[in-house]
């Protein structure tokens, strides 16, 4: 028998050529598990590797990609946005930066993502916002994110879980997870908290998620007793939700203080407006309506009278 690829059919030999290549693509791509990790079932391993870089040969198939506790320094976009099945990223515990810049690749199907114990600095309206499907984000211990943009998860609608403790945060806006209809945990403990006025606005709302109002989502907090301010320095170490019933209180009066003048001063300038006009109608009056004119004119009709 001839072997095939000596059939003089140029054609056929050219698709049993490709067929040939692609298959072995595929082995490649099934058996391909980069040297230090351990690969099961679409799942890489590489935990405590003491690896720099991501490794080259990772399969593009891959589901689950773990690879906490090595040393690497960043995530290369255009190689993560090849990992298109990609589901579960565990990059904790790394020196990964991400500048501002930094926008995380459209991976369609990313559910679980797990920076924590980075050197992260800023989260903004970029970073997350191609990671539609996003359920799981844990930022915590990465103590230079002092800011999370407002607009940091309006597009990672579906957020139920988020962990941004030991961060560097000292306040954060309600608008930042108030839309999040599914966020069910949070973390935020372990970080500088200003328990201010602004704060409570947050603390508050946070009582109202708990408290289960209809429209708002439930959020439990992660270690709730032991979140503390940092500022000012009265309520250094206070739990926020007692601290807050303190400041609730020198907002309110605030508040209150401001609202008692401003009717005080409306009630003022009512109060002299209104004296002017009475004062000119009265003045008006007297000028037009003087009783010595009538008085005249009645002595005339009088006068008319006698005839
Ligand atoms: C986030 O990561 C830290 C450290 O890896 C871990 O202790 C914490 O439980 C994680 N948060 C959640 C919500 O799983
Ligand atoms: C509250 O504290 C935060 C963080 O320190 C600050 O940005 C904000 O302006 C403060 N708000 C008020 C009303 O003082
Ligand atoms: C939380 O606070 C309680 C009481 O202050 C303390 O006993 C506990 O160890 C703290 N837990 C953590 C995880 O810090």
């Amino acid at each position: 028998m001839r072997p095939l690829l000596w059939l003089p059919d140029g054609c056929l030999r050219m698709a049993l050529c490709l067929t040939f290549l692609l298959g072995m693509q595929q082995v490649e791509a099934r058996s391909d598990c980069p040297l230090q990790c351990d690969c099961y079932n679409l799942r890489v391993d590489c935990t405590r590797r003491w690896m720099l870089y991501l490794p080259e040969t990772v399969p593009l198939t891959t589901r689950e990609l773990v690879l906490p506790q090595n040393r690497l320094t960043e995530l290369p976009p255009l190689k993560i946005s090849y990992f298109t099945e990609l589901v579960h990223l565990d990059c904790s515990f790394n020196a990964i930066e991400m500048d501002e810049k930094f926008i995380f690749p459209a991976l369609d199907k990313l559910t679980y993502l797990d920076l924590s114990y980075n050197l992260l600095t800023v989260i903004n309206h970029q970073t997350f916002s191609q990671l539609e499907r996003l359920l799981f984000l844990n930022l915590s211990g990465n103590p230079m994110i002092k800011e999370i943009h407002v607009q940091a998860f309006t597009k990672t609608h579906l957020l139920g879980y988020v962990d941004v403790s030991y961060c560097g945060l000292a306040t954060v806006s309600v608008d930042v997870f108030n839309h999040l209809s599914n966020l069910h945990i949070l973390g935020i403990k372990g970080n500088p908290w200003d328990c201010n006025c602004t704060f409570l606005e947050f603390c508050s709302w946070l009582r109202q998620t708990r408290h289960g109002h209809h429209a708002t989502p439930r959020v439990e907090l992660i270690d709730r007793e032991n979140i503390t301010c940092n500022t000012p320095a009265k309520l250094q170490g206070w739990q926020i939700f007692t601290a807050e019933e303190a400041v609730h209180d020198e907002c309110f009066l605030h508040v209150h203080l401001v609202d008692l003048l401003t009717v005080w001063l409306i009630s003022f300038s009512i109060f002299v407006g209104g004296t002017a006009v009475a004062g000119t109608i009265g003045i008006l009056t007297v000028v037009y309506c003087h009783p010595a004119i009538k008085v005249e004119e009645e002595e005339e009709e009088e006068e008319e009278f006698n005839y």
